[in-house]
């Protein structure tokens, strides 16, 4: 009963402080429950980036990870932009580190790589690249890049793979991955296959390729809402994050989500996502700490190809 009483407190403290600062609350589907319950909007990185891009509010709360929060600040610079937790990194993010993708385009400058970078990279990372993707455009956005140059593709192979796949266009990839999607194994997927044969898997497109080759549908976390919707089936495995359970057992009631499996747990959680937390998010509105700050210069370069995404994907 305690708790339940501090949870409520610390909800209206939240919407106080919210209406105080004159703050939007933006959250990733692989948030806590309690976090997106909390959020004005919930949803992808493309969602997400649309949102931070058109919010007027003084303050964007932003509850994701670190590369999303500083995303907002890139399309909208004159926002205090607020991240619960500065902890939040993300696997993709740090296996691209902007001096190596530097080093690595000037010792291949006979290329001419047109690069496209995944939105899970640092604000350094995106200064160097030509056009952002996310897991929602990113076949749209391959689609339309100039057919005359060498493509390079960072910073997620997984992602990078199937969107070839997808397109048919040969792309040089980065060997980064996602720590989270590659836990999913097609043994662990099998398994629960064979717990509910007629339920649709539904697999993130950063899972490895022997995993996406065993989903009925491979799409971005928002996508799978639409898909779980409009399909005629009243329960399915999810391939992703956990997190994505709450928002599809809410937007889509009547039907049954199973947590895709690895090989060691039911589920899998990002670290990184689920550092987060009601209290972290209260603090942050209540001193506007952590806040996310750029170099000018570099936010100013990192904002070209992010536009370019955004403009592309309308
Ligand atoms: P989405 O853009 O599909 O939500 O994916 C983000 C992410 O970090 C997946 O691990
Ligand atoms: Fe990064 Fe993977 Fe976590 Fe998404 S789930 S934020 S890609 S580590």
């Amino acid at each position: 009963m305690v708790a339940l009483k501090e949870g409520y407190d610390l909800i209206e403290e939240i919407h106080g402080l919210k209406r105080q600062r004159n703050a939007v609350i933006l959250a990733h589907n692989y948030q806590v429950p309690e976090i997106q319950d909390v959020a004005d909007y919930v949803g992808d990185s493309l969602g997400l980036s649309y949102r931070a891009k058109e919010a007027d509010a003084d303050v964007i709360a932003f509850c994701g990870v670190h590369f999303m929060a500083e995303t907002a600040k890139i399309v909208n610079p004159a926002k205090t932009v607020i991240l619960p937790d500065l902890d939040a990194g993300c696997s993709l993010s740090e296996s691209c580190p902007a001096p190596a993708l530097g080093a690595f385009l000037q010792e291949r400058a006979d290329r001419n790589y047109y690069v496209i970078a995944y939105i899970n990279c640092s604000a350094g990372v995106k200064a160097l690249a030509d056009v952002i993707c996310t897991s929602g455009n990113a076949v749209k956005i391959v689609e339309s890049a100039p057919k005359d140059r060498n493509l390079l593709f960072v910073p997620d192979q997984n992602l990078g793979a199937w969107v070839m796949q997808q397109t048919g266009r040969k792309m040089d990839l980065w060997k980064g991955t996602c720590y989270v999607h590659v836990e999913f194994t097609s043994n662990s997927v099998n398994r629960i296959r064979a717990q509910y044969p007629d339920a649709p898997v539904v697999a993130h497109p950063e899972c490895t390729a022997a995993v996406r080759m065993l989903a009925d549908e491979v799409c971005s976390t928002e996508k799978m809402v639409n898909y779980c919707r409009t399909t005629p089936a009243d329960t399915f495995i999810i391939v992703t994050e956990s997190g994505m359970l709450h928002r599809l057992q809410k937007e889509v009631p009547g039907k049954r989500f199973i947590a895709g499996p690895t090989d060691r747990c039911s589920c899998a959680d990002c670290r990184f996502m689920k550092t987060n937390t009601l209290e972290k998010l209260r603090n942050a509105l209540q001193r506007l700490q952590p806040e996310i700050i750029l170099d000018e210069e570099v936010r100013r370069r990192a904002e070209r190809p992010i536009l370019r995404m955004l403009e592309v994907s309308r």
